[in-house]
């Protein structure tokens, strides 16, 4: 299943905070109206939000566009075009601050915005926007099934397998990103069994990850997050595999709340920890995991799910929606352009 589906002037984003309750399709014409998907996580995961991202700049030139009504022909358009679209590149990007993919697709689309703002057909402007929006979502495409295959390489014998959170098809542009690798294991014909953790507070494993595993006929086991540990030690798992949002140059990750402690017992009984990841999530400008910014949610997703309260109510609470790997957790990062193996990483050119 796609995260979206593009029409001539809009994209229709699968609305995933409602699965797999519901299948809802939420129709996308503005960057206001992407932020608030983004924010909202019904488009979620890091290639798929930063997807979204760069359609959402080419939605928001469009109606720019729309609203010059054929003025831009007669004057100098290309530093207004600009202002109008960078301040929807600001909401976008604030929308959700962890994740590279964000920030960097909408720079990419912002990039092809500049270079044509200064046409005179409206058109001429937008129209290479839109291609550089999909651009980035095919290149996803085969990030995955590249990431896919060096994975299984990575995993040559490996069977019992734990994930965190939800790193398949609807978090990117293609097959996934960690369940992808863990689908390509399934799909050669290795019997495999995996864990997954329920993620909370939304439950990206419960309503996504066991539900995509189920449906494509992978044996799989639904823990609480606190299970993690005794299930790795007990049921004799070989490899923690996981996603990531933001990788330093060192190789420090972040990724889902709740990844450290995964990391912190791998380490202690010897596991694997693995992080699967397309380079687009490498940000170059981040040395090591301190400059990562964390995004802080609101405390009113730990206090209740779906408008049932399950602490009193106006409770103080923290809601860090990351944390950070370092990377001497890190067994290796699997990108599309191969397998890095830790704990000294040096990701700067990649
Ligand atoms: O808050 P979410 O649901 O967007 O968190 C997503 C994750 O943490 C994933 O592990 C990550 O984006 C990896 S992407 C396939």
């Amino acid at each position: 299943m796609d995260p979206f589906r593009l029409t001539d002037d809009a994209l229709l984003v699968l609305d995933q905070s409602a699965l797999p309750r519901e299948e809802r399709w939420v129709e996308v014409r503005s960057a206001a109206k992407m932020a608030e998907a983004i924010a909202g996580l019904r488009v979620r995961g890091a290639p798929a939000i930063g997807i979204a991202g760069a359609i959402g700049i080419w939605l928001e030139a469009e109606r720019i566009a729309e609203s010059e009504g054929g003025r831009a022909a007669r004057g100098s358009v290309s530093a207004s075009r600009m202002k109008a679209l960078e301040a929807s590149a600001d909401l976008l990007r604030a929308a959700r601050p962890t994740a590279a993919n964000l920030a960097w697709a909408v720079a990419r689309a912002m990039g092809a915005g500049a270079r044509g703002a200064a046409a005179a057909d409206p058109r001429a402007w937008t129209a290479p926007i839109r291609a550089e929006a999909l651009a980035i979502w095919e290149e996803d495409r085969g990030h995955s099934r590249a990431m896919a295959r060096y994975g299984r390489q990575l995993f040559a014998t490996e069977r019992r397998f734990l994930t965190h959170c939800h790193t398949g098809g609807l978090a990117t542009g293609g097959g996934g990103t960690a369940l992808g690798v863990l689908l390509e294991i399934h799909r050669s014909g290795r019997p495999i069994q995996v864990w997954a953790t329920e993620t909370r507070p939304l439950l990206q494993g419960a309503r996504l990850t066991a539900w995509e595993l189920e449906n494509e006929g992978v044996p799989v086991r639904l823990i609480v997050d606190s299970a993690a540990a005794y299930v790795m030690e007990r049921r004799k798992v070989e490899a923690v595999v996981v996603g990531a949002d933001r990788i330093a140059r060192n190789g420090d990750l972040a990724n889902k709340i709740g990844t450290l402690p995964l990391a912190l017992a791998a380490r202690d009984l010897g596991i694997p920890f693995v992080a699967v990841a397309p380079s687009t999530t490498i940000d170059p400008g981040c040395a090591s995991g301190d400059e990562i910014p964390i995004e802080e949610r609101s405390p009113e997703e730990l206090l209740g799910y779906q408008g049932i309260p399950v602490a009193p109510s106006g409770l103080p609470a923290e809601n860090p929606a990351f944390d950070v790997t370092p990377c001497r957790l890190v067994t290796a990062i699997v990108t599309e352009r191969g397998i890095h193996r830790g704990p000294a990483f040096d990701l700067g050119g990649c």
